[in-house]
């Protein structure tokens, strides 16, 4: 770590590097604390212009602190420091001005940003409240509205966004380093704006709060930070500066003392850990620059959008002229609902689609480097498929089958070159889950896992390695996690009281809610499947569903009810019929105990998957519950929740 002062003129110059990040560790604070009075003292300078060296500015506050007692200077101390400092402080921001990052940059008098720059206070996403005046200092500087915005989301803003919200001063191209000195001089020309900590803020009325907080509670399902930061705000807006950065820091201190803040902060280092693989940190991926994908249906259709978001120009194959239409229409539904969502302007999803050529010669991929397969669930045809890339692609062409449940290795039994064949797991819909399993068979090489690993990086995905297993290591827990549901159910647990059970510990849905959903028929099939291939699948409550016509709210009932046109649950006399004397007449599991249950049928499936070696580590089962299953992203994965 290094401070470094230059002088250009009555200009200074302290840069920042502190790599990766420039992350405000304690000898960071101390250096810019000296640097100030160091600064204050020398009469030759009238600014200070604060950048940083690297890939961002100071990305926030050191997450690897957060567990130990904190440590002067303390930051909003230093923040005090750099708004009462003699001279005007300019913050030039390139990269990220996160957290504590944007908090010093609040104590600088001013701030100017590269246009590719983004400012934000992303301190929920780690369980906490902004701890340096984030929630005390935005509103003054950019107003409530977008204070409780931009620290109840968690989400940054773009230069320009900023800009026009009032939390950046300039935004500048080129060179930031001359941008910012010439600022700097133009500043020192002019009366200097009042220091944040000074200026007004007017609350809005008790009414516009109390919606704030309905509509954060409902999005929140059970997170406390986003609420708490809420109610700094308030405080900060109608409270006195001193008396609401005490309120700030006390809360600050709280929550980073708390389970949630644990559990975030835990899947914040397993994210980064998971892009970058130990094991594969000496091996070199093939660079990939053009992708296929066969089958256009559900998957097919969503990774080929993965794909192009990705910038990979793609080659979509589908078995006839009939089967391309419709995959024509699977992909213009998923660019056209982006731009309905306000996510792609209409020559962007035009641009998206351009980039997709369509049709059933295999003859057009004789020079793809990634062919990802995505046919149906059935062992003959993706054999098949397969046996037609072994013919086409480049022996170098890296092949990977999407199956959720047959062994790769029986899929790639005949392939030449194996060691170019893998397993890529996407969860759906797959250009927008961040979920990838990644299942190398004995014989992948390394490269070819690296390969995958990278392309992950690429499309923005978590990877996961899994071995191979039914399931891998996702679908596996799912099906553990229904049996236990089912069992409850058979002692005697309502159907909806697992469901609220569940949603009460953070779901969106709960386990029967989700089937409905999603169709109880595919899971159905799988099992009869393995049956009629002489596998004891003892029948569970679904099949007996399934039988009856009961596949989900696409046959208007599964486990529950549903009126036309309401996708609400009802509770079902018709399931109760039907599942009569497999159902115990007890009333089950007491509600405050489900939860707790079922998690921890989870976390044994989890143990399980980790000593067979299917999963490489616990971090890697959390991850795959919380990107691909929706488990509550601040329980921290099973794994994580029943430590
Ligand atoms: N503290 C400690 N380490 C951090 C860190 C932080 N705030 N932010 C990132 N890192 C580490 C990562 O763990 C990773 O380490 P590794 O190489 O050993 O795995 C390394 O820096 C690089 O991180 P990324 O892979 O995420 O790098 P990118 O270039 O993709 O992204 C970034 C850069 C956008 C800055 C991203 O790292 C990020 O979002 N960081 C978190 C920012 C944040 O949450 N700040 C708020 C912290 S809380 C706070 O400030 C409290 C204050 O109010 C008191
Ligand atoms: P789907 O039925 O929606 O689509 C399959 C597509 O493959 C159809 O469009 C069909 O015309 C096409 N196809 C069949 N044979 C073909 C051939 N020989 N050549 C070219 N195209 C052919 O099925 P879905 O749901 O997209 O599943 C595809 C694969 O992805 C399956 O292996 C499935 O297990 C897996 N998967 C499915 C998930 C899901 O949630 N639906 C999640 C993850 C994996």
């Amino acid at each position: 770590m290094t401070v470094s002062i230059d002088r250009d003129g009555e200009v200074a110059i302290v840069t920042v590097d502190n790599p990766p990040v420039n992350a405000l560790g304690q000898s960071l604070r101390q250096a810019v604390w000296d640097a100030v009075g160091t600064l204050d003292a020398d009469p030759a300078i009238r600014a200070v212009v604060l950048i940083c060296a690297g890939r961002t500015f100071i990305a926030g506050a050191d997450v690897t602190e957060f567990g130990k007692p904190p440590v002067p200077p303390h930051l909003p101390d230093l923040v005090d420091r750099l708004e009462q400092a003699g001279k005007p402080w300019v913050a030039a921001i390139h990269g990220s001005a996160l957290g504590g990052g944007f908090e010093v940059a609040m104590g600088c008098r001013f701030r100017v940003a590269l246009d590719a720059a983004s400012v934000g206070l992303p301190e929920v996403t780690l369980g906490i409240v902004p701890g340096a005046s984030g929630t005390v200092r935005t509103p003054r500087l950019a107003g409530v509205e977008a204070a409780v915005d931009l620290v109840t989301t968690g989400r940054p803003v773009k230069a320009a966004r900023a800009l026009s919200l009032g939390l950046v001063d300039a935004v500048v191209t080129g060179d930031l380093r001359v941008e910012a000195v010439a600022f700097a001089r133009k500043a020192l020309t002019q009366p200097l704006p009042q220091q944040i900590s000074a200026r007004p803020v007017t609350s809005p009325d008790p009414a516009w709060w109390d919606e704030q907080k309905k509509a954060i509670t409902k999005r929140a399902k059970g997170e406390v930070a986003p609420l708490r930061a809420l109610d700094c705000l308030r405080v900060a807006a109608e409270a006195p500066f001193a008396e609401a950065m005490a309120h700030e820091r006390a809360t600050f201190l709280e929550l980073r003392a708390s389970d949630q803040a644990a559990a975030l902060r835990h899947m914040f280092f397993a994210e980064r850990g998971a892009t970058k693989p130990a094991h594969l940190a000496e091996v070199t991926p093939r660079h990939i620059r053009s992708a296929a994908v066969i089958g256009g249906g559900t998957m097919g259709a969503g990774i080929a959008a993965a794909l192009r978001d990705a910038g990979l120009p793609i080659i979509l194959i589908e078995r006839d002229a009939d089967a391309v239409q419709r995959a024509r229409v699977n992909l213009d539904n998923i660019f056209d609902g982006a731009v309905k969502r306000g996510k792609l302007t209409e020559a962007q999803a035009q641009a998206r689609i351009d980039g997709v050529t369509m049709g059933s010669d295999y003859a057009r991929l004789a020079d793809t480097d990634l062919v990802i397969e995505a046919v149906f669930e059935d062992l003959a045809v993706k054999r098949a498929v397969f046996a037609e890339l072994g013919q086409t692609c480049r022996a170098d062409a890296i092949l990977a089958t999407n199956t959720s449940y047959i062994d790769p290795r029986l899929i790639a039994q005949g392939l030449p070159h194996p060691d170019r064949f893998i397993g890529l797991h996407f969860f759906s819909p797959a250009n927008v889950m961040k979920l990838l399993e990644i299942v190398p068979t004995p014989t992948t090489s390394p490269e070819t896992l690296a390969t995958g690993f990278a392309l992950a990086r690429q499309l923005a995905k978590i990877p996961v390695q899994a071995g191979i297993c039914d399931g891998f290591i996702g679908n596996r827990i799912l099906k553990r996690y229904r049996a236990e549901a089912e069992a409850l159910v058979r002692q005697g647990t309502p159907i909806a009281a697992i469901d609220a059970a569940m949603r009460g510990y953070g779901f969106a849905m709960g386990p029967f809610e989700a089937q409905d959903l999603g169709g109880l028929d595919i899971a159905f099939l799988q099992r009869e499947g393995a049956r009629a291939a002489g596998q004891d699948v003892p029948e569970t409550l679904g099949d007996i569903l399934v039988r009856a016509g009961r596949k989900g709210q696409k046959t208007g009932g599964g486990w529950y009810d549903y009126r036309p046109g309401d996708r609400s649950p009802q509770p079902s006399q018709a399931v109760a019929s039907l599942l009569a004397g497999r159902v115990s007449d007890s009333s089950g599991l007491p509600f405050d105990q489900i939860a707790n249950v079922l998690v921890t049928a989870m976390a044994a499936e989890g143990h399980a998957i980790l000593t067979e070696g299917i999963a490489r580590c616990a971090s890697d089962i959390d991850l795959v519950k919380v990107h691909g299953y929706g488990f509550p992203r601040w329980r921290g994965g099973p794994m994580f929740a029943t430590r």
